[in-house]
């Protein structure tokens, strides 16, 4: 899965689609990103989404909560100095979306707009469940990724709505600290409406963590990491199977890593600490991140790439229990990173943000001192382990992938089972479950749960052909906690292949029809995505 970046190693002159089973099918001329000039572009910031006043609350109609108006619609922007303008879908006028600045327990409404063209400008597979020759190509409905809302705002899959239509959403807001994400959520079209620009944050803060005093204001970014598949003119490219009538690649590989909508940008930044919010929005890839000096201004061996140190304080959910010191950070999709990286000792220095091998984009440290009074406590928020007494119900629930003769993916499946059979998941409100994840397959897959935050148990590798035929669980090794990174509150966990992963969960907040389903948006495209529903006890 997520191969190296294929157009980073050069020379390249067609886009190619690899499959981690051998598929390759060539298109468009690509761009070769090693012809661009680097760190041309300053890091652009999402805008801050505004209010257009208030209205009355669906929860209670004595109250008024904010109103926002967020329009999904077609624009353009440059994603680097020499390229011409891409075409994307966006929320808003800019790419990604505008950036939610919320706070727990302060709920707001949003009526999410779709004012987007009527045809789609990616290739849209009808074969693919929910995507047939019927239904309308264009569609979209939005959901927010790690928010507790009701069923009727959850976005689910089948809600979606038409060009000229909008949606109404409640997000009560009664929940910690974290950056959220919204996004599209469209049934057998999801990856691409995503691809194609559809997403942005929402970050909730609270008391506990203002009182932690990290790095805020203007010291405090968001990373919004995607990568995409660019041609020489710089429009994207979504790959397609060597089949046109059944398009759906099983994963993509873009040869330009974005920033916030820049290919290499560049920030400046004070010797200081900064907060970055980290999130891996691409549809397959996942990010192996280190920071390193500029060889050019590291010593006069040349050869010197020094992993720096930095500090991760939070995951998903929101803060871990105390800062992860780490060179190398891996982030699968869905996933958030929340960091603090010191610039303090490179004052006058040059640092890049790698992907593997790869520059991803470049910090330019200031030499002039700068005054700094945050922190990075020691001690960030108490995230106690959910015993695993508390459970009522464990769950086996495997992960499949279905090939055909010649080896290609052609459909991946949750426990067998496709979206449109009967719900087999019913958790009771309130009540605590393990979901034990059994992945046969040679890939990670990036698991999600709507609507709850879980904790991970462990990983253990276990004989996947005696589960198959005996559906006998031996394990290999001992069994994995959790990375300390991964130690506070998840909505995402990668379920690594030939293991076993246990999530421990607790079901609160609402009844009703959730989702659950693999964050590699091909996979949960093509039908690794279940609901379940949360029923009363
Ligand atoms: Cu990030 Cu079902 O979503
Ligand atoms: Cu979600
Ligand atoms: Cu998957």
């Amino acid at each position: 899965m997520a191969a190296g970046l294929a157009a980073g190693k050069g020379g390249l002159m067609n886009a190619m689609s690899h499959s981690s089973m051998g598929q390759a099918v060539s298109m468009a001329p690509a761009l070769d990103v090693n012809t661009l000039a680097q760190f041309v572009d300053l890091l652009p910031l999402p805008p801050i989404a505004k209010p257009q006043g208030s209205r009355p609350s669906p929860a209670d109609a004595k109250l008024s909560v904010p109103f926002y108006r967020i329009q999904a619609q077609a624009v353009t922007s440059k994603v680097h100095r020499d390229l011409p303008p891409t075409e994307f879908w966006s929320f808003g006028s800019s790419t990604p979306g505008p950036t939610f600045e919320t706070r727990s327990g302060e709920p707001l409404l949003v009526e999410w707009v779709n004012a987007l063209p009527h045809q789609h400008f990616l290739p849209v597979d009808h074969t693919i469940h929910g995507a047939e020759p019927d239904k309308p190509t264009v569609r979209t409905v939005v959901h927010m990724h790690g928010a507790k809302a009701g069923p009727e705002s959850d976005g689910y899959p089948d809600d979606w709505i038409v060009p000229g239509k909008s949606a109404l959403y409640y997000y009560p807001n009664q929940q910690d600290a974290a950056m959220l994400w919204y996004h599209d959520h469209a049934i057998g079209i999801n990856r691409l409406n995503v691809y194609a620009g559809l997403f942005g944050t929402f970050l909730i803060r609270d008391g506990v963590e203002d009182a932690l005093n990290l790095p805020k204001g203007k010291y405090e970014l968001p990373l919004l990491l995607y990568d995409r598949l660019l041609t020489r003119d710089g429009q994207l490219l979504y790959p397609v199977s060597p089949d046109p009538k059944s398009p759906w690649v099983p994963e993509i590989s873009g040869n330009a890593i974005l920033v916030n909508g820049k290919l290499f940008p560049y920030l400046e930044v004070e010797p200081r600490k900064y907060r970055f919010r980290v999130l891996n929005a691409s549809n397959s890839r996942f990010y192996h991140l280190s920071l390193t000096e500029s060889p050019s201004h590291s010593s006069t061996t040349g050869a010197q790439t020094k992993e720096l140190e930095f500090h991760q304080i939070g995951t998903d959910q929101g803060l871990l229990p105390a800062p992860v010191p780490l060179t190398t950070l891996e982030i699968a999709p869905a996933e958030r990173a929340d960091l603090v990286v010191d610039f303090s000792e490179y004052r006058g220095t040059h640092l890049v943000l790698k992907n593997d091998a790869f520059v991803v984009m470049q910090f330019r440290v200031s030499s002039a001192k700068a005054a700094d009074s945050s922190a990075l406590p020691r001690e960030l928020v108490p995230v106690p382990k959910i015993p695993e007494s508390q459970a009522v119900q464990t769950r086996l629930l495997t992960l499949n992938e279905y090939v055909n003769k010649a080896g290609n993916p052609v459909m991946l499946l949750l426990n067998g089972m496709h979206w449109g059979e009967p719900i087999t998941e019913k958790p009771v409100l309130g009540s605590t479950e393990i979901w034990t994840l059994i992945n046969p397959t040679n890939d990670s897959h990036p698991i999600h749960l709507h609507l709850v935050r879980f904790q991970i148990l462990d990983r253990q590798s276990y004989v996947p052909w005696l589960f198959q035929t005996k559906r006998q669980l031996q394990f290999l090794g001992p069994a994995q906690p959790p990375e300390p990174n991964e130690a506070g509150w998840k909505d995402t966990v990668r379920a690594d292949p030939h293991m076993v992963t246990r999530i421990i969960v607790p079901f609160t907040g609402f009844t009703g029809r959730y989702v659950w389903h693999c964050h590699i948006l091909e996979h949960e495209d093509n039908e690794m995505m279940r609901p379940y529903e949360v029923v009363a006890g």
